[in-house]
Parts: C-alpha cells; sequence; structure tokens
C-alpha cells in the first residue's frame, strides 16, 4: 500500500510520532529536501530504513536534532563549533563531531563511527516532529539511492511510497539542495559537501579557517575515511566453521556457539546487529571467523562493511 501524504495537524503528528516509535519509517520535510526519518536510537528501524533506500552502503547517517540541548547529548562541541551552531541553526548547516560517551544514535546510524553528523532544520514541520518525538531522528534524503532527492511530498510517494508508512506534507522545499556538511572533528573545520550554505559564508564567519577536501570541491566517499571502524580482531570471512581459537559470528541457523546476527537469516535483522556483535566479539576476541552473507538486498551493505572491517593497511 502507497504510504499517505498528510498535512501536520494535532492528529497526524501523533500518527507519526506512534509510527516512529514503532520503529517506522515517515518523510518528512525539511528546508532543503524531504527526509526519510526513523528513531535514530532503533537499529532495527535504521537498517529498515537502509533496506528502504536501496543503499548499497550504510553510509552514516544525519542526526536531526530540534534544540542545541539536544544535539549536546550526542555531540562534544568546541568552541568554534558551539559559535558556528549558533550561527547557522535553526539551518541548511550540518556539523560533524565528536560523539559524547554515551549518544542515543545507534552505531549502525553512525556507521560504527565515533564521530556524528547533526543539523538543526528550519522547517516548521520538521521541528515538530522531532520536538513530539523528544529525541533525534535520523533522515537521509527520501529517494531510493542512485535517485534524485525530493523536493515535494509527491516525490516521495512515487520514490518510495511502498515502502514507508506516512509522508508528512510540508509544500515544496524552499532551498532545494541539501545542506552544507563541515566537520569539525580535526582543526581547521573540513568542509565535506557543499550545499544550502555558501560556502564563502561559512568561510567568512570561520575567518578562512576552513579547509575543502580538493580544488574541484569533490567529496571522499565515506568508506574511504580513515576513522571509519576498522576492529582489533582479525576477520575471516565467508567461513563455514570457526577454527580452533577464532569467535564466530554466525548467519542463519547454525550449530556453532558464538553470536548469530539472525539466526532466521533475515538480512534486516542482521544489519541492525553488525555493529554491536562485532563490537562484543572485538572485546573479548583476537580472531573472528563470520558465516557468508547472502549479497542480496541489505546483504551488499553489510558484506560491503565486513570486506572494510576485514582489511586491514
Ligand atoms: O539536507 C540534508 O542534509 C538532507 C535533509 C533530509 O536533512 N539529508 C541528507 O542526508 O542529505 P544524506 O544521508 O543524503 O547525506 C548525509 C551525508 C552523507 O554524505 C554522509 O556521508 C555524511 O552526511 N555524514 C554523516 N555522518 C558523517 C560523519 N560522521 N562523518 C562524515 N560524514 C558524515
Ligand atoms: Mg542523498
Amino acid at each position: 500500500m502507497t504510504a499517505k501524504i498528510v498535512n501536520l495537524s494535532e492528529e497526524t503528528l501523533q500518527l507519526a510520532v506512534d509510527i516512529l516509535r514503532k520503529g517506522g519509517l515517515v518523510a518528512m520535510p525539511t528546508e532543503t529536501v524531504y527526509g526519510l526519518a526513523c528513531d535514530a536510537s532503533n537499529a532495527e528501524a535504521v537498517a529498515k530504513l537502509y533496506a528502504a533506500k536501496g543503499r548499497p552502503q550504510f553510509n552514516p547517517l544525519i542526526a536531526h536534532i530540534s534544540s542545541p540541548e539536544m544535539a549536546k547529548r550526542e555531540a562534544l562541541f568546541s568552541p568554534v563549533a558551539g559559535a558556528t551552531a549558533s550561527q547557522f541553526w535553526p539551518g541548511p548547516l550540518t556539523l560533524v563531531l565528536q560523539t559524547t560517551d554515551t549518544p542515543t544514535v545507534c552505531d549502525l546510524a553512525r556507521s560504527g563511527l565515533d564521530t556524528i553528523a547533526v543539523r538543526h532544520p528550519a522547517h516548521p514541520v520538521a521541528q515538530a516532529l522531532i520536538e513530539a518525538f523528544g529525541g533525534p531522528l535520523v533522515a537521509p534524503s527520501a529517494n531510493r539511492s542512485g535517485h534524485i532527492s525530493p523536493t515535494r511530498a509527491e516525490h516521495v510517494q512515487s520514490d518510495l511510497g511502498e515502502e514507508i508508512d506516512l509522508i508528512l506534507d510540508g509544500g515544496p522545499c524552499e532551498r532545494g539542495l541539501e545542506s552544507t556538511i563541515v566537520s569539525f572533528v580535526s582543526e581547521p573545520a573540513l568542509l565535506l559537501r557543499a550545499g544550502s550554505i555558501e560556502t564563502q559564508s561559512l568561510a567568512n564567519f570561520l575567518e578562512g579557517k576552513l579547509h575543502r577536501r580538493d580544488e574541484s570541491g569533490a567529496i571522499n566517499a565515506p568508506g574511504q575515511m580513515k576513522s571509519h571502524y576498522a576492529p582489533n580482531a582479525t576477520l575471516r570471512l565467508n567461513a563455514d566453521a570457526p577454527a580452533e581459537g577464532e569467535a564466530w559470528l554466525g548467519f542463519g541457523p547454525s550449530e556453532h556457539a558464538g553470536l548469530n546476527l539472525s539466526p532466521d537469516g533475515d538480512l534486516i535483522e542482521a544489519a541492525s546487529k553488525l555493529f554491536a556483535m562485532l563490537r562484543a566479539l572485538d572485546q573479548r576476541f583476537d580472531r573472528i571467523a563470520v558465516s557468508p552473507i547472502p549479497n542480496t538486498g541489505l546483504g551488499e551493505a553489510i558484506n560491503d562493511r565486513l570486506e572494510r572491517a576485514a582489511h586491514r593497511d
């Protein structure tokens, strides 16, 4: 069934919040593009979101917040990051920051990184939804992976209507271009994606202390970033069974002792548990054998992550 497009009212807001609490997917308007939102703390909901978008990789997602206090529970703000947020929020600027020790945004949404992208959107419907939900919502653009970002509720419906639960209408997006992304993880700040906030006004505010990745403005894919989560343990992929001294990470029915991403062979469940189980095994073992994961649906993204985790330079 195709998701309904509804206008914001007390009733539809409550409906949207109920859907989010149950781990469902709600498209919400922002001033840049429509976002596909889910509860940022719920790994299963996040896995469903990746599946709906058909993402070949688990790109880290932006946590949308509705107050500076909410952002500070997730991320550490240096003085310059805090000043930048005060200047440009609410608005189409995303800040990449170090996480706090206890972020509520789950590992899967952060792609296992110890950094987090946060943004306080200016659109009143997005603000109302986050506020009513009471915690961060992750929201990539609400299009199928590889398609054009949606700037009207109808775009979302035609692209993802079958995969999601509700579409909140906020009219056409004012900006129509994604947020500008800047990282404050190291100094000086680094522009990761040019977007709706003009790079020059950001550079002016930072008094020129803004680096760009390269002159063409090309953005490195996040999967290529060094900071990506890599376990200390050695991973052996596509294993039939654990060898002596190896921990076991299974998928599907398995008689081996260890952890299992999904005994039922459910790829969404497996995606939601991947980072947590890798971390848990990594803390206790030096070598981990991982059973084969089918390369269909979310399996492609799971295998991509596992291959990166297995590869050491
Ligand atoms: O305007 C926008 O930003 C829209 C609306 C819905 O808010 N959202 C959006 O999300 O464009 P998405 O998922 O399409 O793009 C998020 C970008 C990705 O390129 C991702 O790599 C980057 O943010 N990102 C997220 N977390 C990151 C992190 N910890 N470090 C570096 N890049 C990060
Ligand atoms: Mg996008």
